[in-house]
């Protein structure tokens, strides 16, 4: 398997452990995780982008721009929760250090890409 393959999938790999990490907290907290996946678009922070070009540098410009909404959400979460809930900081800060490296990777591959393409 290429070196970005493997890269982009850990990617998925963590946002599956963001969902769960995400999913037990809210049962945590005594609420119920939104569990049919047509509602999950309503409950998102940041909208689904589909892909309108199926060049990979459209579609890694649309995954980076999705990475950035989540360094904003997590970012406001730990805003949000700082002086009420520590464990929920906890949890947003862990996530947030992943969603920082997969748009900084993103970039890297995007970047890498161009300097082939000179
Ligand atoms: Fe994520
Ligand atoms: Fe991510």
């Amino acid at each position: 398997m290429y070196v970005r393959q493997r890269e982009l999938l850990q990617h998925a790999q963590e946002e599956l452990a963001h969902a769960q990490l995400l999913s037990d907290r809210i049962i945590q907290l005594g609420e119920t995780p939104p569990l049919k996946p047509e509602d999950w678009p309503k409950f998102s922070n940041c909208k689904y982008l589909v892909p309108t070009d199926a060049y990979v540098k459209s579609i890694l410009r649309q995954n980076i721009k999705s990475e950035q909404c989540a360094i904003d959400v997590y970012n406001n979460i730990m805003k949000f929760v700082s002086d009420k809930d520590m464990v929920t900081y906890h949890i947003a800060e862990q996530i947030l250090q992943d969603e920082l490296e997969h748009e900084e990777d993103l970039e890297n591959i995007l970047r890498d890409i161009n300097l082939i393409g000179k």
